[in-house]
């Protein structure tokens, strides 16, 4: 009997941990550049994003969202693609102004093979800088893992499968800005050789790198005009990720958090800036 509701249990958080992979690229997304380098597979409930030296390419969410639980999944390209990005990220930059403005970033930075570098950024009104870079624990080039952003009003958490990796919390009673606008989905394969690559050059003959995405379905609220804005932060069954479970970290994922702080990350913009953010060892701590 006890027996039987453990796996019940595990089933049911495997249940809400997985996300569908048949729903189709075209409900929720579209194709922003790079055409003739996308690749439909499987009805659309694949996309491969493919980069050589023409162009990369890159998709968007059909409309803007105001909070949600953002998922995904991505199997990187399998060659040496060193020089190479591949991203996955919110942005209220929607017609590519840059500047300040909110983002919450996954980038993939190109390796010709293990340790696998994962980089997060959280720009809040601002220029960013608050980069993060991780060692994946297991070869994201073999097989799909699902990369997920929680952003409410509380907290943003990034998580690799269902590992916590990072935190945000919405600091703004001591002065931190917090994402507050609407953002888009995107995702994008480009070539970020002067930019993450340590100063190598991409190897062409290695060409198409191939980046794939599956699981299109989006898990948010949608933002609606501005005086409206508010709706996205109401807890209910429908928004299930304003509730109370989401405002913070339980203990265990906490202690998955340090974890995974403790044995992976490599770089962390609290600790190598000369100015220290005022977020920095709130956000990790508690
Ligand atoms: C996806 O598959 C699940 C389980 O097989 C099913 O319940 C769901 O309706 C499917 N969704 C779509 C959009 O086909
Ligand atoms: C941040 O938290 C404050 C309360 O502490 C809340 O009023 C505000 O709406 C939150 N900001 C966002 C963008 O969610």
């Amino acid at each position: 009997m006890e027996k039987r509701l453990i796996v019940i249990i595990v089933v049911a958080v495997i249940a809400c941990g997985s996300i569908a992979v048949n729903v189709s690229f075209d409900k929720n997304y579209h194709i922003t550049w790079g055409n003739s380098h996308v690749k439909s597979i499987n009805q659309g409930n694949q996309i491969d994003l493919l980069m050589d030296q023409s162009s990369g390419a890159g998709f968007e969410s059909n409309v803007g969202y105001g909070s949600g639980f953002f998922q995904i999944k991505v199997k990187l390209p399998q060659k040496d693609f060193s020089g190479v990005v591949v991203a996955f990220y919110l942005t209220s930059d929607i017609n590519g102004k840059g500047g300040n403005h909110d983002e919450l970033d996954f980038e993939f930075l190109g390796s010709d093979g293990p340790p696998f570098t994962l980089q997060t950024n959280v720009f809040a009104d601002d220029a960013g800088g608050r980069e993060q870079r991780f060692h994946l624990w297991f070869d994201p080039t073999s097989d799909f893992h699902t990369y997920g952003i929680l952003w409410n009003q509380h907290q943003i958490v990034f998580y690799v499968d269902n590992t916590p990796i990072r935190v945000f919390k919405n600091n703004t009673n001591i002065g931190v800005n917090y994402p507050s606008q609407q953002m888009v989905i995107q995702g994008s394969i480009w070539n970020g050789e002067d930019w993450a690559s340590g100063g190598r050059k991409i190897d062409w003959t290695k060409a198409p790198f191939v980046a794939s995405y599956q699981g299109f379905e989006v898990t948010a609220c949608q933002f609606k005009s501005a005086p409206n804005k508010d709706e996205c932060y109401i807890s209910n069954p429908t928004q299930w990720w304003n509730g109370d479970k989401y405002i913070q970290l339980d203990p265990a994922q906490h202690k998955a958090l340090q974890d995974a702080r403790t044995k992976y990350m490599f770089q962390d913009y609290c600790t190598s800036k000369a100015k220290i953010d005022k977020e920095c060892g709130i956000n990790s701590t508690t």
